[in-house]
């Protein structure tokens, strides 16, 4: 498999247990994801490790800040070789767009992603922040938001997916995290789908973190779940 679609989620703590799981993997079976945890333990000396031994990485640190600051963060991610990274649709457009433009003069240019809402919040929590109830309704909104400033897509929940398929169309990349077998443990998530219940509705990535680094054998896992999606 060349162009997997499955992102572990490297949320470890430190720099040696990430890089002693990732010798259990490989870039044909996995993309991985560095996100705030393991990219604050370990920086970009790791980013780097992982992008030498030929992995695609998804910088996971959803940037949030004034435009010329995400703008000067999304080149130094973009010197790192990262593969993907993501900025907080709340930023408002015009940090989205100076995100884009600086991604654009880097030299490896990597996929930027929009987090739209935080499958974290529910319906009572949106009029705390100052949003209309209805999480569907912000969270389209937002990924037009994202889809206007030119932004490859958008980070979604499996249960979104088909909506913002329907609506921005094949090319906007759909990225979900949110993914359990039927056995596995649930952990932390509540409402989750299956790797070809995500892929059916219109997610390109997977982002699966615990099924897979928790795992006896981590590869044999993916190689199931690759399996499962290319012959869906
Ligand atoms: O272990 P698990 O598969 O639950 O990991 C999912 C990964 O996706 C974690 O890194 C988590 O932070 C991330 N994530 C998520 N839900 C979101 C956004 C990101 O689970 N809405």
């Amino acid at each position: 498999m060349a162009d997997p679609r499955v992102i572990v989620a490297l949320d470890f703590t430190d720099a040696d247990t990430a890089k002693a799981f990732v010798k259990r993997v490989t870039p044909s079976r996995c993309r991985l994801k560095v996100g705030m945890e393991l990219f604050t333990a370990a920086g970009p000396g790791l980013v780097e490790h992982l992008a030498a031994r030929n992995f695609d990485v998804f910088l996971d640190l959803k940037y949030h800040d004034i435009p010329t600051t995400v703008a000067h963060a999304c080149s130094q991610a973009a010197e790192l070789g990262v593969w993907m990274l993501n900025v907080h649709v709340l930023g408002g457009k015009r940090m989205l767009v100076a995100a884009r433009e600086a991604i654009e003069r880097s030299k490896h240019r990597p996929l930027l992603v929009g987090v739209t809402l935080l499958t974290s919040h529910n319906d009572d929590e949106l009029p705390e922040i100052g949003l209309a109830r209805g999480t569907e309704r912000q969270v389209e909104r937002l990924a037009g938001i994202a889809q206007d400033a030119g932004l490859n897509g958008v980070v979604c929940s499996p249960l979104e997916a088909a909506l913002l398929r329907r609506r921005f169309g094949k090319e906007f990349v759909l990225v979900t995290p949110g993914i359990r077998q039927a056995g596995d443990a649930m952990d932390d998530q509540r409402r989750t789908r299956t790797p070809v219940d995500a892929v059916t509705e219109g997610a390109d990535y997977l982002v699966i973190g615990r099924p897979v680094t928790r795992a006896p054998d981590p590869a044999a896992v993916l190689d199931a779940i690759n399996r499962e999606i290319l012959i869906r």
